[in-house]
């Protein structure tokens, strides 16, 4: 029977053929135990000596790191691993070889993994943050569908910046000039308009000169927009949809949690619904915590943000920004027009700001000023204006950013193996 991994739970004290590469591999005189893995997922085969014709045995203690095979083995369940079965190894049949594989067991450097990026994914650990990642886009898919919202895809290539034009990645548009998108918001919120809820989920650029654990050049965003919803409105969606997409990766994830050590309890508390502070709130916080060179109308940087986060359990929603910090489209609040209706929400353990969202401006003339005041073409701008001008109403919408949310859920440090391939300042290869 011709199965995968993932599937030999069901062929148990039968004999399977699977298509695997090796792993890993130990052996003794007697003795040989096979890492195996297909894709699916990870599996050990056990090759007894005594058991099989020495063909076979001398074959197991020969096969180098990565070459490819066919195995076959009956199934057996095994207690001691964490994925539940091994393989009693039949018999094994070469594909393709493969010599002096660069990614050895041993330690090596991010660099080096970098380079060879291509294979690293490969390993265990890669495999499973990729797992993860997929989920949390299977999940938003089920929960943005379940709550009656339209996926709508904005375009890539745009004449106009919905985040100010200093990260924006310039391109020839034939005769004209046009930028990689760094947010689809603008154009969702058209589509709000035609279609009451909507979310995008696609890639976004930033050719932002940072180089954090945070930050990648390329990133996807999850981006919906509602029409009629108001700034509370909007955290509550925010809030449904981590804690969702939260309980999906606890319930569906489980042994690839456990392949990267995941504090699993850490997540399990996180259910809606999440606390909330005001930027003001958060400056006298940063304050008392001895943060003294912050001052009212500063942005927050990493160190102001993981203080914040690390007195909550959950992730905790900074709202009410300075108006000069936020980005020309956000609603002021109506009881003074120095903060914005918006809020950042921040995750817990240091994974910073995963959320940026807003109520948006509906009033035309004070969408005008605003973008007079930005210096913002208004030329460029005005199909955005017209979204005002014919039966406009109060909506709000946030962007999630899928990579700090993987690295987040999945406990790895750094945003670059969250992506399969990252594209960083310093690497647009492989
Ligand atoms: O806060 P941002 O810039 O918000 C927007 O772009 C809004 N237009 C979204 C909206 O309201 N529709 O970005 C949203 C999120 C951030 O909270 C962060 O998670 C992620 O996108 N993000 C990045 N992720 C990785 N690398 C970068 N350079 C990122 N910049 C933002
Ligand atoms: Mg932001």
């Amino acid at each position: 029977m011709k199965t995968t991994i993932a599937e030999v739970g069901k062929y148990v004290g039968q004999e399977v053929t699977i298509g695997v590469w090796l792993a890993n591999k130990r052996s003794s005189g007697k003795i040989a135990f096979l890492q195996l893995r297909d894709g699916t997922g990870f599996i050990q085969g056990v090759v007894v000596k005594a058991e099989v014709e020495e063909e076979i045995f001398n074959k197991a203690k020969s096969i180098t790191q990565e070459t490819s095979l066919y195995i076959s083995g009956i199934v057996r369940e095994d207690e001691r691993s964490p994925f539940g079965y091994e393989l009693g190894i039949t018999n094994i049949k070469v594909i393709t070889e493969s010599v002096d594989y660069p990614i050895t067991p041993k330690e090596h450097g991010t660099e080096f993994l970098m380079d060879h990026r291509h294979l690293w994914l490969r390993s265990k650990r890669q495999h499973a943050v990729m797992k993860i990642r997929n989920e949390i886009i299977r999940s938003t898919y089920e929960f943005f569908n379940n709550e009656g919202f339209v996926k709508v895809d904005p375009p890539i290539l745009t004449g106009s910046a919905p985040e100010g034009t200093s990260e924006l990645f310039h391109t020839k548009y034939f005769d004209e000039d046009a930028y990689l998108s760094q947010s689809g918001q603008l154009y969702m919120e058209a589509a709000a308009m035609a279609l009451g809820k909507v979310f995008s989920f696609g890639p976004t650029f930033r050719a932002e000169k940072s180089k954090t654990r945070r930050h990648l050049i390329e990133f996807w965003m999850i981006e919906p927009e509602m029409a009629f919803y108001e700034f509370e409105d909007n955290l509550k969606v925010q809030e449904e949809y981590v804690s969702f997409i939260i309980q999906n990766v606890l319930e569906n994830c489980s042994l690839e949690l456990n392949t990267l050590g995941r504090d699993v309890a850490k997540l399990e508390k996180i259910k809606a619904p999440f606390p909330r502070i005001t930027y003001d709130e958060a400056i006298k916080f940063l304050h008392e915590k001895g943060f003294s060179e912050i001052k009212w109308g500063d942005d927050f940087g990493a160190p102001h943000e993981t203080a914040i986060a690390e007195s909550y359990e959950k992730p905790v929603f900074i709202t009410h920004y300075p108006t000069s910090l936020k980005p020309f489209y956000m609603q002021p609040d109506p009881n003074r027009d120095d903060v914005v209706l918006c809020a950042d929400l921040i995750a817990p353990e240091g994974y910073g700001e995963i959320i940026g969202g807003s109520e948006r401006i509906h009033n035309a003339e004070l969408l005008k000023q605003r973008i007079d005041e930005h210096k913002l073409d208004e030329q460029a701008y005005d199909w955005y204006l017209q979204l005002r001008k014919y039966g406009s109403v109060p909506h709000s919408g946030f962007g999630l950013g899928l990579e700090r949310t993987v690295a987040w859920l999945s406990g790895v440090e750094h945003v670059r193996e969250t992506i399969p391939f990252p594209r960083l300042l310093n690497r647009l290869y492989p």
